[in-house]
């Protein structure tokens, strides 16, 4: 298997800078991280910090997502010069906690689940599609510009330079042949034993051969708390085993979704004769996720939910919440280019 990994590429590069605070909260934790970790603190919290108590702060806002992504992300790759030792810092983990409590008691607000609600009905319902429905996808498919392209491309960066390490949280919560085929699942977004065929390597491809940037989170700074949003909402279902039927009700939605929307977007680039990187990614998820979207329904979820029922409910919290959050990543582009805006907080 050595043999076949190739030279170097962009996701093992080094870590990436600490972006600008957007607010008090991403402030406190910036200044946490900035600070070394072994001199003892007080364990202050955003409510008794911020100017204004956490629960006036908006929940899918800039500054509370941003400091939520700062906080997982010490999980992942990490900042440059921020010591490592913040990853479990009892001081910022009890901010984490309040950032986090205030995020779910929106999402489980906007997206409640019944007791009759099951994970079956809400994937039949994922899987009805519209030929033509309102969204980015199908405008990019029908009368995107290349400039759109890229710049859904740099905002969903965040997400694909570490597409499925939030959903790897779940595995050791999962047990016999859910695991088995979540992992099966994983196996083939994680390139399948080839380092090059690794989805984060595919949309460093494709990023390059967009002429964008491809550093790990090079995006992070203009990236709009709408493209934020969904990647926490990952962080926080994988690294919470209490919310593992979450992580595979989140992780089943977007395989379902994924080939009709790839699809989409496929074809809006071969209208424009985009570079075949480009292509690639979203072709390779048209045809991958076709196959994943039949195993998580049947092998994960159906397997979940027979084995643990209690996790049903959250399974369909997790299929709604996605639902939820790429809906309002989806509203921020489109009113974006309605009003011939960029849909970043920068230039490109
Ligand atoms: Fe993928
Ligand atoms: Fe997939």
């Amino acid at each position: 298997m050595t043999s076949q990994l190739t030279g170097p590429t962009a996701t093992r590069g080094s870590a990436p800078p600490l972006p600008a605070a957007r607010g008090p909260l991403s402030t406190l934790v910036t200044e946490y991280l900035r600070a070394d970790p072994h001199v003892p603190r007080e364990i202050r919290t955003p409510g008794s910090v911020a100017e204004t108590a956490l629960s006036a702060v908006d929940p899918y806002g800039d500054d509370l997502q941003l400091a939520l992504y700062l906080c997982y992300e010490l999980h992942y790759v990490g900042f440059a010069g921020v010591d490592p030792a913040w990853e479990w810092h009892p001081a910022l983990l009890a901010v984490r906690g309040e950032l986090e409590g205030h995020f779910l008691s929106a999402l489980h607000h906007d997206v409640p689940v019944g007791p009759g609600d099951t994970a079956a009905h809400e994937m039949d319902e994922l899987s009805i599609e519209s030929p033509d429905g309102d969204g980015a996808s199908y405008h990019l498919r029908d009368a995107g510009t290349w400039d759109q392209y890229r710049q859904m491309f740099a905002v969903r960066s965040v997400f694909h330079l570490k597409e499925a390490d939030p959903h790897a949280w779940a595995i050791p919560r999962l047990r016999g042949h859910a695991k088995a085929a979540y992992v099966a699942v994983e196996f083939d977004e994680f390139g399948g034993g080839r380092g090059e065929a690794v989805h984060q390597e595919l949309f460093a491809d494709l990023l390059r051969a967009a002429g964008l940037g491809d550093d790990y989170l090079g995006y992070l700074d203009i990236a709009p708390a709408a493209a934020l949003t969904p990647v926490n909402l990952m962080s926080l279902f994988g690294l919470h085993r209490r919310y593992r039927g979450a992580a595979v009700g989140h992780l089943a939605a977007t395989e379902i979704t994924s080939p009709p929307g790839s699809q989409r977007l496929l074809s809006g680039l071969e209208r424009l004769q985009a570079p075949e990187a480009c292509r690639h990614f979203y072709r390779e998820h048209v045809e991958a996720d076709a196959v994943h979207e039949q195993i998580l329904r049947t092998d994960v979820v159906g397997d979940l939910v027979r084995a643990e029922p209690d996790c049903e409910a959250d399974v369909v919290f997790g299929i709604r919440a996605f639902l939820f959050v790429e809906d309002a990543l989806d509203a921020h582009l489109m009113t974006a280019w309605r009003e011939g805006r960029s849909a970043l907080a920068g230039d490109l």
